[in-house]
């Protein structure tokens, strides 16, 4: 079977894994580069992304770090200009980081607030800002950025600027959907639900709330379990392919059935 991105350049922000399982990130960029594209493994730890790089490369395929932290918007101008450098194109970006920072309304406080907004938000401007010049240059691309099912709906967890910052987030993508369709850029947005990853597994702080935690987000999936980060990974590759061509502005929810 053809590889489905052959040819194609992608930049994984967020690329690495912060636990030793695979991540989101970790998952979509060697997807990525298993249907033929080669990858540029941005994250704020080299070690992370020189890990996903190593899985890359001992699979065949071809893959470089980049270390930028994109809290800073000069390091993402960095990435990208580094793709360009490396590869000569970028087709597809994808924007995977996002932190979460405990408060309630009450609770939260401004320097949290800003924490989560520039690097789940501001960071998927900047990097949308830089990479879509060059996209409309070659004549298209698809951004594909990572949201949350928690910016649709009330979540247990206290959360309230990762909530809101997601669901921002979700309205850039149609924005920027809607401003670039004539050049072929598409743009599109993942809403995973409730991922079994290294991510979640950090919310908790003791093995043993972790596990119970694990079996109750298991419990509250209609299909049994939670979703894995091969789960996104596959549906970052349907947005990131031609089998997406017509397909913009969408907020594709992944979550087995959690949000009906
Ligand atoms: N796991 C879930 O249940 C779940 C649910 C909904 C949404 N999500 C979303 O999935 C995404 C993350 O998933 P993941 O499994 O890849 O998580 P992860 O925490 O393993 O992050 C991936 C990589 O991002 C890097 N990173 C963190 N801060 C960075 C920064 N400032 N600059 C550059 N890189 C940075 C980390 O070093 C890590 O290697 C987030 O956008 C999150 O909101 C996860």
């Amino acid at each position: 079977m053809a590889e489905r991105l052959r040819n194609r350049v992608a930049a994984v922000i967020g690329a690495g894994s912060i636990g030793s399982g695979p991540s989101n990130g970790s998952a979509v960029a060697t997807t990525f580069a298993r249907e033929g594209a080669k990858v540029l493994c941005v994250d704020i730890s080299e070690a992370a992304a020189g890990r996903t790089v190593a899985e890359i490369e001992a699979a065949g395929g071809t893959a470089s770090a980049f270390a930028a932290d994109v809290a800073d918007t000069t390091q993402i101008d960095a990435a990208i200009a580094a793709c360009m450098d490396r590869y000569g194109r970028i087709d597809v970006l994808h924007y995977n980081v996002g932190i979460e920072a405990f408060g309630e309304l009450t609770q939260v406080t401004d320097e949290s607030w800003d924490r989560v907004f520039d690097i789940n938000l501001k960071g998927a401007m900047a990097a949308g800002r830089a990479a879509v010049p060059h996209m409309i240059a070659q004549g298209g691309g698809s951004i594909i950025n990572v949201s949350s099912i928690a910016s649709l709906r009330w979540s247990a967890m206290q959360f309230l600027s990762y909530n809101v910052s997601k669901a921002a987030l979700n309205r850039m993508t149609k924005v920027v959907a809607r401003q670039y369709a004539p050049h072929q850029v598409r743009c599109n947005v993942i809403l995973p639900g409730l991922i079994n990853s290294p991510h979640a597994a950090a919310l908790f702080d003791t093995e043993e709330e972790r596990d119970e935690a694990m079996k109750a987000r298991d419990a509250r999936c209609p299909m049994g379990r939670q979703g894995t980060p091969e789960d996104i990974a596959m549906a970052a590759l349907f947005l990131a392919s031609d089998e997406s061509r017509y397909i913009t502005g969408l907020e594709m929810v992944v979550d087995g059935g959690v949000t009906l």
